[in-house]
């Protein structure tokens, strides 16, 4: 099999933002407990109650932003029961997540020092579903007002003396569920009512998320922007990759190239949402100011067995790898629109960058994908011309090969490629249009031969990053070989 991908470098189709690599982090099952915080007096090497591996791990991400604290958890969460001394905090039941007790240990200020040492932009998601206007606007007072006012002096009492920066905040989470199971009409009403008090302070200017849309509720997204548009920075829309039914979604080490195909297919439908949902976000806001945020996607299958089910914990795989690569190619083709993504989530709930298991961390093969992504952040992407070229199973054909490419300040084009294929290579001629030379080729990749293969903390290098060199050039044009399921970048400097 082969297939011409023309690739047009001096045909610019405008910047990917570095957003749409961000993570999400919730009080769910062991991300935030266990996964990043393990308290000050834990045997586990850390930096003020976070665990310094897994922090290593993600810096190398480059994470240009960071939800918290939920999904979910963010209606039912009070943030002043998580501020002051740790020991007198209030503890509470986490009803959402397994009915386990929430020490409220990491609170607003541990969230933030998580985000400096990550070098990362916070992005807080404040409690519409069971909280208070008051509530809200103090939370917000509380973080970043700089002059006297019984929050800013609250603040300063609990240790943090200048007001933090705080650009993006989201008006509540799911609200047509598990945040307050609302309609949009009344949701859109809420919504303006609260973001009112969310004030600006200083030159604090936050940039204010009104909760979206589930996977294809279109009439949400239609009333939210007729309602509230010209209030909101940015609407979110929320989508999994949930291979079966939601009562039975697969494990996520079957072996087999039915869910294999089926989790593919399921990818690509980001691509159809993502298009309708901006078709009528044009119809309100044709200058595409308002950016979509799709604050929560991946994978989701059955927990592990044994796990507690409210946890979320599941393997990760090369299922998973090409589950990234492809959303990361749909979200650069949809750069005009989409300002940022989140993925959910970062440590140990599904679809993480990083399992752990006391002071064991690995990295897994979603981990490699965004490092191997990050060259694409904040580049100017390049346009891409490829005939159609399938992969067919069970009668059914979904695109063969899916390519991005970008070129960043430095004037280096990184073309990533994702090939879906699982059962034989294919070969790819790139054709470099608009360049005289290529003088110097890398190339990275990561593949595997079994469909389910993943790292454990006994083999925790089985998926890996590999440099890939399994090309030819020719003039301005390269042919490569492209392994079945796999993920590759290549650099042109
Ligand atoms: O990410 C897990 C949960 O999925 C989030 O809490 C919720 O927003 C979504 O339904």
């Amino acid at each position: 099999m082969s297939i011409n991908v023309n690739v047009y470098t001096d045909f610019n189709e405008g910047k990917i933002s570095k957003h749409i690599y961000g993570h999400f982090s919730e009080h769910l099952g062991r991300c935030i407990y266990e996964g990043i915080w393990v308290g000050e007096d834990s045997e586990i090497p850390n930096t003020d109650g976070i665990r310094n591996d897994v922090l290593a791990a993600l810096k190398e991400l480059n994470i240009p932003v960071l939800r918290w604290p939920g999904g979910c958890f963010a209606d039912e969460y009070h943030w002043k029961d998580g501020i002051g001394p740790r020991e007198k905090r209030k503890r509470m039941v986490n009803t959402h997540w397994g009915g386990v007790v929430e020490n409220n240990h990491f609170g607003t200020h541990e969230f933030m020092r998580l985000c400096e040492l990550l070098d990362t932009e916070p992005y807080i998601c404040g409690n519409v579903g069971s909280g208070t206007v008051q509530e809200m606007s103090e939370w917000v007072e509380y973080m970043t007002f700089g002059g006297e006012s019984p929050m800013s002096a609250w603040r300063q009492e609990n240790g943090q003396k200048d007001p933090w920066k705080l650009k993006y905040f989201g008006v509540g989470n799911e609200n047509w569920g598990c945040g307050g199971n609302m309609r949009p009409e009344y949701y859109a009403d809420l919504y303006r009512r609260y973001q009112t008090y969310v004030r600006n302070y200083g030159d604090n200017k936050i940039y204010r998320i009104a909760g979206g849309a589930n996977v294809d509720d279109f009439n949400w997204t239609d009333v939210l922007m007729r309602e509230a548009a010209h209030l909101m920075d940015g609407l979110s829309l929320h989508y999994y990759v949930v291979p079966g039914e939601w009562s039975n979604k697969g494990s996520a080490l079957d072996p087999k190239e039915e869910a294999w195909f089926r989790t593919m297919k399921k990818s690509f439908h980001m691509e159809t949402l993502i298009s309708k949902h901006a078709t009528i976000m044009n119809k309100y806001d044709p200058e595409k100011r308002i950016g979509m945020i799709i604050d929560e996607w991946g994978t989701w299958f059955d927990v592990e067995p044994g796990t507690n089910p409210g946890f979320l914990f599941q393997q990760n795989t090369i299922r998973d790898a090409l589950v990234a690569g492809l959303h990361f190619n749909i979200f650069h083709e949809h750069n005009d629109r989409v300002h940022m993504a989140n993925i959910a989530q970062m440590v140990n709930v599904l679809q993480a960058m990083i399992l752990t298991e006391g002071d064991k961390m690995i990295k897994t093969p979603t981990y490699h994908v965004f490092n191997m992504y990050k060259v694409h952040q904040d580049a100017e992407r390049l346009a891409i011309k490829q005939p159609e070229d399938t992969y067919e199973f069970n009668g059914e054909a979904l695109p063969r090969v899916s390519t991005t490419a970008s070129q960043n300040s430095n004037g280096e084009i990184n073309i990533s490629l994702c090939h879906i294929n699982p059962r034989e290579e294919t070969i790819v001629s790139l054709n470099l249009q608009g360049l005289t030379e290529l003088n110097h080729v890398t190339g990275s990749i990561i593949t595997a031969s079994e469909l389910n293969a993943h790292n454990t903390f006994e083999q925790p290098h089985n998926v890996r990053t590999e440099a890939y060199s399994n090309f030819t050039q020719h003039g301005t044009s390269l042919e490569l070989t492209v392994p079945p399921a796999s993920v590759l970048t290549l650099t042109i400097s």
